[in-house]
């Protein structure tokens, strides 16, 4: 909501997607979702730029590994830094930038395998609540979207909202985000 509530035009185009295929009915339904591409594509360049667990979970290595020349030694934490990933230049155009559009059309998924984009991790350690933590976010975020139009409140600004999170094994925002809600259904 913070991520859209910036970028007007693209809370406009989700918010018609979503009305435009719900119509009258009065509620997103959980078998809509596969009918709405831009609102995936919305949820996966959140998780991208903002993934929950930004360092994943700690490995511990069985074996000396060479990483871009570096030795590590056996029996070393390591962390795999999902965040920066997820910005890197060389993987992404414009990798700061909110731009769901770069996820329509691109197999890109975040189901651990492709390796520019971990939100959940990968590997055997990857998380087994994946399908039931993007269904809930899918299908809560779509009926937010669908129920309410959604104003920054009087004399603000989209510049005087703030992205800042707090640290810790799971990421949340320093500052809550305030909006006001006008019924739309
Ligand atoms: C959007 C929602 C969620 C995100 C972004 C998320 C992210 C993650 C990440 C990054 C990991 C570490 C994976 C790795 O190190 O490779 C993880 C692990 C885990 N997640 Fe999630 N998760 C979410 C929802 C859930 C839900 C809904 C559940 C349970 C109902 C869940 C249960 C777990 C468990 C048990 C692990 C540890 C798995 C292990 O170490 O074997 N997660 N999650």
């Amino acid at each position: 909501m913070t991520a859209l509530i910036k970028k007007p035009q693209v809370l406009n185009k989700v918010q018609q997607e979503i009305r435009t295929l719900v119509g009258k009915k009065g509620r997103v339904a959980e078998d809509d979702i596969n009918k709405l591409p831009y609102l995936k594509a919305v949820v996966k360049e959140t998780l991208r730029l903002h993934p929950p667990g930004p360092l994943s979970l700690p490995r511990l290595t069985i074996k000396t590994s060479i990483i871009d020349g570096h030795e590590i030694e056996p029996n070393t934490i390591v962390y795999v830094n999902v965040w920066a990933i997820g910005r890197d230049p060389n993987f992404w155009e414009n990798p700061n930038e909110f731009l769901p559009e770069r996820f329509l059309n691109s197999s890109m998924d975040f189901k651990g395998q492709d390796f520019e984009f971990l939100p959940f991790g990968s590997g055997r350690r990857v998380c087994p609540g994946m399908a039931l933590g993007t269904a809930e976010l899918n299908v809560v975020l779509a009926n937010l979207l669908y129920s309410f139009n959604w104003e920054l409140p009087p004399g603000m600004v989209e510049d005087d909202v703030d992205m800042d999170s707090l640290p810790g094994l799971v990421t949340h925002k320093k500052n809550p985000l305030c909006l006001m809600a006008k019924s739309y259904v």
